[in-house]
């Protein structure tokens, strides 16, 4: 692999080699798989969260994640990010001081609040989060990242409360997990779908717009699966792009092709440092936000129909056959 350009970042004040980091998953949880991380050149690794409700047995109890992070700190040289996931107040300051006493270099805030009722304005939802950080970011002196859902009515305007409160940086975004409906079951279907390349749209719309209004350190995740999405991210205003899906499937090796497809489309794009390009195509998208979207929905438009959409006629019949015999 050529190795001429310089694709070392900096997030929530730790230097990077590579801006490719495993996000949080089970992927993250055994030892060996970090060091096979550190190796094929992840830049640093989120640990899968700790939950302060394990709903589950192989969920890590706080003990045992203190310990896979003081172990994952002795055994690999790249940074370590915990994941906290609590519901109370005094457990997510508790379990974020204990997380940092363990060695954490980084704490990324996996915040779930399914408040859906006609009660409950918004504004308290984001006030849950704002709240979270102030407390988490009191306890700890490690810099502090918040995980988010992408569906905020004004997302500029909660990431500087939370810059206020404390955060360093912020990761767009979180993926949760909707049900289907299984008709012949007639029940909800948990089955997990990984992501696509095409969810990466996600945050590729919002980055611009958070790095040219908030100081904060930008991680992009959801779907991105290749080197040319690595780029994108970065130009669009991010310090980091998170891995999950793709390292599930192809596994975690495939963090080098990764790292040679992002060289090859930095060699292609004549970009030789990823520091210098953070952001560079971000300002076009700011110069009239609402131009820019009435441009883009117009363009949607022509994309769509110039799309060969069989009529109704010619359509494949339903796969009713392959569904009844799964
Ligand atoms: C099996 C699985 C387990 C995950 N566990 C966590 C977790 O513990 N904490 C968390 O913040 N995100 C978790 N995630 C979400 C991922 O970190 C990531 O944000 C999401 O999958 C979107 O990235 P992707 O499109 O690259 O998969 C999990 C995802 C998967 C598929």
């Amino acid at each position: 692999m050529k190795k001429t350009a310089d694709i070392t970042v900096d997030y929530l004040g730790l230097k990077l080699c590579s801006p490719i980091v495993p996000s949080a998953s089970p992927l993250s949880q055994e030892i060996e798989a970090l060091v096979e991380m550190e190796n094929c050149g992840a830049g640093a690794v989120v640990l899968r969260s700790l939950f302060e409700d394990p709903w589950e047995p192989s969920l890590p109890t706080p003990a045992a994640y203190f310990e896979e992070i003081a172990r994952a700190k002795q055994h690999v040289k790249i940074p370590i990010i915990a994941s906290l996931s609590a519901t109370s107040e005094s457990g997510w300051r508790t379990l974020a001081g204990q997380i940092a006493d363990a060695g954490a270099d980084a704490l990324e805030l996996n915040i779930y609040h399914p408040r859906l009722s006609r009660y409950v304005p918004s504004s308290l939802a984001e006030q849950t989060y704002i709240d979270t950080v102030k407390a988490v970011t009191h306890a700890v002196r490690i810099p502090v990242s918040v995980k988010l859902p992408p569906f905020f009515t004004n997302l500029a305007f909660l990431v500087r409360e939370l810059r206020l409160a404390g955060a360093s940086g912020i990761v767009l975004f979180n993926r949760f997990y909707q049900p289907d409906l299984d008709l012949l079951a007639m029940a909800p279907s948990y089955t997990l779908r990984l992501s696509t390349s095409a969810e990466n749209r996600l945050p590729l719309r919002s980055l611009p717009l958070l790095y040219q209004q908030s100081e904060m350190d930008l991680a992009a995740s959801t779907g991105i699966r290749s080197g040319a999405d690595i780029l994108k991210m970065i130009l669009s205003g991010a310090s980091i792009t998170q891995v999950c899906a793709i390292l599930l499937q192809r596994g975690i090796p495939w963090l080098k092709t990764l790292e040679q497809e992002l060289r090859h489309w930095m060699d292609t794009c004549n970009i030789s440092s990823l520091k210098k390009a953070r952001g560079i195509l971000s300002r076009r998208m700011m110069e009239d936000p609402g131009q820019i979207e009435r441009e883009e929905y117009r363009k949607a438009l022509q994309g769509y129909a110039q799309i060969d959409i069989p009529s109704w006629r010619d359509e494949v019949p339903l796969h009713i056959d392959s569904e009844l015999k799964n």
